[in-house]
């Protein structure tokens, strides 16, 4: 078996790894990569006086963690520039919030550099290289400049969005062009997919094959949908885990009587966090009967808060939270929990299972792990619901969800009110088809199922790459 170089921008250390804060890539990697031989490589999260491309490694389990070191000027152009203030927003369909600034590309293009020059004599020849999510676009180009023959595979975490969108960025054809440095990119569905062959198609005359196979640039790159999973089997485990059981029974005690209704994301305007309380607070008045019955658990830890948005945002959902508070709490009941800290995945696992609800309601969502963690952590005799945004991938997977439209309030309302009127039948129902396909779709297929499409690009006999999310 050949072995795994694993890139990208955010490196979890094994240490660490109980930390909800890292996000779904980070989780997923690190995952995904425990059955792997290899490197995972990345920022190490600090910073240094000159870039000098020392490498930081640690061992664990047949996988080498490396890390490296960037200037201040780095993160800012790079991590909190072209990566946080440019592609996320833009790629989260948040136009209004994208600032272009011509140094944030640089700085993004000489981090991209710097990375493909540091990993560069750690590869192998048998090696396949696997890069990872928006940070990252240009860096298969680089290595490629720098001579690596090997398959190199791209996988993006987060939407592609409509062509209309990306054309509003300068150097949008610079950008879409790296991606034909790799033997194979992969998106998270059929619809991001689709909608980047619309761009080549139609923004740089691009020719799409029936095989997977996209022409342009004056060359050819592959492209399909893998959708991410969870490791539901170690998940499955963390809910029946000492932390957990103490965790289920501290939220239980707290919400005797009472329904829970959790929701878990990062403080980031692209998880829908405001629209999700004027949902609630809906659901709050136009059902009173259900005030007092009911408890929501919004945990949002802090994220990315260098950048001025995220700051904006998190004061509003201070404002928010203690307004619904102020108006509908009681000497003894208050109707929303608002926590910024951050937990362990068993102490999460056990709070995902005392909640009767998951409200899991993003504008715009490459993915989303939470929704499938929610639904592995739940007692298959007496399930929680899951509401879930349309706008999130994983929708495309999970239909026995309520699904909603999170901009609509009213919508929200009415789905909390279903789920937490309906009958243990109906939530059995919903929740076994939801767990049978998170088991299925889990992180290892969507690990296998990319390293065996990028594998077989060695001799490329022209197979279909991928599966389709349509069914
Ligand atoms: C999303 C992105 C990841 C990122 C994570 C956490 O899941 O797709 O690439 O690592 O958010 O964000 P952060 O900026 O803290 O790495």
């Amino acid at each position: 078996m050949s072995r795994l170089i694993v890139v990208s921008n955010r490196v979890s250390p094994p240490a660490e790894e109980g930390a909800a804060s890292v996000g779904g890539l980070a989780m997923a990697l690190a995952a995904g990569l425990r059955q792997y031989k290899g490197v995972w490589f990345g920022w190490s999260g600090r910073t240094t006086e000159h870039f000098d491309g020392a490498l930081a490694t640690t061992e664990t389990d047949g996988v080498t963690i490396a890390t490296v070191d960037l200037e201040e000027i780095d993160v800012q152009e790079y991590y909190n520039g072209y990566a946080n203030k440019t592609l996320w927003p833009l790629f989260h369909y948040r136009i209004d919030l994208t600032a272009y600034d011509r140094s944030f590309g640089e700085g993004y293009d000489r981090v991209n550099r710097r990375f493909a020059e540091t990993i560069r004599p750690l590869i192998e020849p048998d090696d396949i290289v696997w890069i990872h999510d928006y940070h990252l676009i240009p860096m298969g180009r680089e290595l490629r400049r720098l001579g690596v023959k090997n398959p190199i595979g791209f996988f993006l975490h987060i939407p592609w969005p409509a062509r209309q969108l990306v054309t509003t960025l300068p150097r949008h054809r610079q950008l879409v062009e790296a991606l034909f440095a790799y033997d194979l990119v992969g998106f998270q569905t059929t619809e991001w997919l689709d909608a980047f062959k619309d761009y080549v198609v139609h923004e740089v005359e691009g020719r799409v094959g029936e095989d997977g196979r996209i022409e342009a640039f004056g060359a050819s790159t592959r492209a399909a949908a893998f959708p991410i999973g969870i490791d539901a089997k170690e998940f499955a485990t963390a809910v029946h885990s000492p932390a957990a059981m103490r965790m289920y029974d501290r939220m239980a005690a707290n919400t005797v009587f009472r329904s829970m209704i959790v929701g878990v994301d990062r403080l980031d305007y692209s998880k829908g966090l405001e629209e999700r309380l004027l949902g609630y607070e809906r659901f709050l008045q136009d059902y009173p009967e259900y005030r007092r019955e009911v408890f929501m658990l919004q945990i949002a830890p802090l994220s990315r808060d260098d950048v001025d948005t995220y700051q904006d945002l998190r004061a509003r959902l201070d404002a928010l939270s203690g307004r619904i508070n102020g108006a509908y709490a009681d000497a003894d009941w208050s109707p929303i929990g608002y926590v910024n800290r951050n937990y362990r995945r068993d102490e999460l696992a056990g709070i995902y299972r005392a909640a009767r609800v998951g409200l899991v309601t993003p504008l715009r969502d490459g993915m989303n792990l939470v929704a499938k963690e929610y639904v592995a952590a739940q007692n298959p005799d007496d399930p929680g619901v899951l509401i879930l945004s349309r706008f999130a991938g994983a929708a495309l997977q999970m239909k026995d969800a309520l699904i909603v439209n999170p901009f609509s309030p009213e919508e929200v309302a009415e789905a909390l009110k279903r789920a937490l009127s309906m009958d243990r039948e109906e939530r059995i129902r919903r929740w076994r088809a939801l767990y049978n396909g998170v088991v299925r779709e889990d992180v290892n297929a969507w690990r296998d199922s990319f390293v065996a499409a990028l594998e077989a690009t060695r001799t490329d006999g022209g197979q279909p790459v991928g599966r389709s999310l349509r069914t």
